[in-house]
């Protein structure tokens, strides 16, 4: 099938590579021409595993390229997926600007019937203001051509992007006709091995299932955040909390990792444009309120418990004079991404209040640097930063941290203090192995 992609950001070059992958003619196109350039190159814009590999091997083989050119794109492809971002706007809703952009173009260009799927998460009732975008385009060329509208919510997770796209929980359709219903099942039945879960249902309910979805996972976060600070007053382990209602087969044991609240480019957004369309037909969403406020009070726990472990009387700086070494500032692991990064609120914290900071994370670097320039200190080993450091802060749950060399760390540091936001380590090990260990919701 010939296929063209708008957006090639995260879930657009995972969707164009997993799609030539699978036998297709991909063309992903942009407006960021040196992205475009790169990419013709060779250059893959952002860290995933697997993608740049998968990119390179379907360019060789001519089943994958990327453009600027908006008109050859759609001119040349039955399907034109809308992959490109959706920003919060000033109101907290979901800005369409680029979305609506897209279906523009789509409209001036489109020369035949032409399938347009969303793929970008979007409000409900983007479909229809899709669908009007493009039909006032054709109508100002007094063309008459027949196209589809589709939803199509993406729910692949930064990280394991490849995996996610290629072997999904489910594919979600939203449709208003056999016709497209039909074609979408072709064009992701090579992915339907892991189980056969294509859901396909009207387009409103499938636009809200994406942000259902991921607002319920936010929920499950921040709840469990509220039940370690609970655990913490009562002398109880969130860990074996977790055990204890994990193994209640309707509850299930994922998304109950207590941290230093949830980050990156999607639930924060998600949650609040969720609010924001409550707001909108004046339906309060008060449980989505609080799960915004316990995660941005939760952004503040690692720092507060610094501070509370290693601060003077002197309430404006009550760190200074100290050293924090961080270890992780991307949003989660296996990704370079730092969008709505709980690091960055912790390292705000703590250089406000005097510290130093100084910092590691194996793919970050970058990117972070983009946001604290000179504030702090960078290092891409993630020992050489612990020198004469007052504590060890533990903010992202890299796989290089979970079984560090603890004899190192503790050599290295001033006082051997580690503030886990991540839960890594076993307490009653940490004490064994010499450490003031301070875990969140467990004993220390
Ligand atoms: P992104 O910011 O990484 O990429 C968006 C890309 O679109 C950029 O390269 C930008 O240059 C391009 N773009 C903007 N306007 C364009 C236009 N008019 N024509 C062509 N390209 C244009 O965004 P993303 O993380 O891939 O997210 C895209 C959408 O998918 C969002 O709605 C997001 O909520 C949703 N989503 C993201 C993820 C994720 O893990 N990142 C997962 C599921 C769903
Ligand atoms: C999330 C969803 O998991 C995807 O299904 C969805 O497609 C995507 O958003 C999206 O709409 O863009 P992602 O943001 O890549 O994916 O990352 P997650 O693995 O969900 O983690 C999000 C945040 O929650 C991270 O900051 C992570 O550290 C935190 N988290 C996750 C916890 O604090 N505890 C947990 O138990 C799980």
């Amino acid at each position: 099938m010939k296929i063209c992609i708008f957006g090639a950001g995260y879930v657009g070059l995972v969707a164009a590579a997993c799609f030539a992958e699978s036998g297709n003619n991909v063309i992903a196109v942009d407006v960021d021409e040196a992205r475009v350039e790169g990419l013709k190159q060779g250059i893959v814009p952002i860290y995933e595993p697997g993608l740049k590999e998968m990119i390179l091997r379907n360019q060789g083989e001519g089943r994958l390229s990327f453009t600027t050119d908006y008109a050859a794109a759609v001119q040349a492809s039955l399907v034109n997926f809308i992959a490109v971002g959706t920003p919060p706007g000033e109101d907290g809703s979901a800005d369409l600007k680029y979305v609506l952009g897209v279906a523009r173009e789509i409209g001036r260009a489109m020369n035949g019937y032409k399938i347009i799927v969303d793929k970008s998460t979007v409000p409900v009732g983007t479909a229809d203001r899709v669908r009007h975008a493009i039909r006032e385009e054709l109508d100002l060329r007094n063309a008459d051509l027949e196209f589809d509208v589709v939803s199509n919510p993406e729910f692949l997770k930064e990280g394991a992007a490849i995996d996610d796209f290629m072997k999904p929980d489910r594919v979600v359709i939203g449709t208003d006709n056999v016709r497209t219903a039909e074609f979408m099942k072709e064009l992701y039945e090579p992915f339907m091995r892991k189980n056969n879960r294509m859901i396909v249902m009207d387009i409103r309910s499938a636009e809200m299932s994406k942000y259902a979805a991921n607002a319920m996972l936010a929920t499950r976060i921040s709840f469990m955040n509220q039940i370690a600070g609970l655990c913490e007053c009562m002398g109880a382990d969130v860990a074996a909390v977790r055990e204890g209602i994990g193994s209640d087969s309707r509850i299930g044991y994922d998304f109950l990792f207590p941290g230093p609240g949830y980050g990156g480019s999607c639930f924060p957004k998600d949650v609040k444009a969720l609010i924001r369309t409550g707001k909108e037909c004046d339906y309060d969403f008060t449980l989505l309120k609080a799960v915004e406020e316990v995660n941005e009070r939760q952004k503040q726990v690692l720092a507060d418990k610094l501070i509370r472990a290693l601060g003077s009387a002197d309430e404006n700086k009550p760190l200074e004079g100290r050293t924090i070494a961080c270890w992780g500032l991307a949003f989660k692991p296996r990704t370079d991404d730092m969008r709505e990064a709980p690091a960055i609120t912790i390292i705000q914290s703590l250089l406000a209040a005097g510290a130093r900071v100084r910092a590691h994370d194996p793919e970050a670097i970058d990117e972070a640097r983009k946001i604290f320039g000179d504030a702090i200190d960078y290092s891409n080993n993630q020992y050489d930063i612990l020198g004469d450091a007052d504590a060890l802060a533990i903010i992202t749950d890299w796989n290089e941290y979970r079984n560090p060399d603890f004899d190192r760390i503790r050599e290295a540091l001033a006082t051997p203090l580690i503030v886990d936001g991540r839960n890594l380590y076993k307490p009653s090990r940490m004490a064994s192995a010499g450490f003031r260990y301070i875990p969140l919701g467990r004993n220390s």
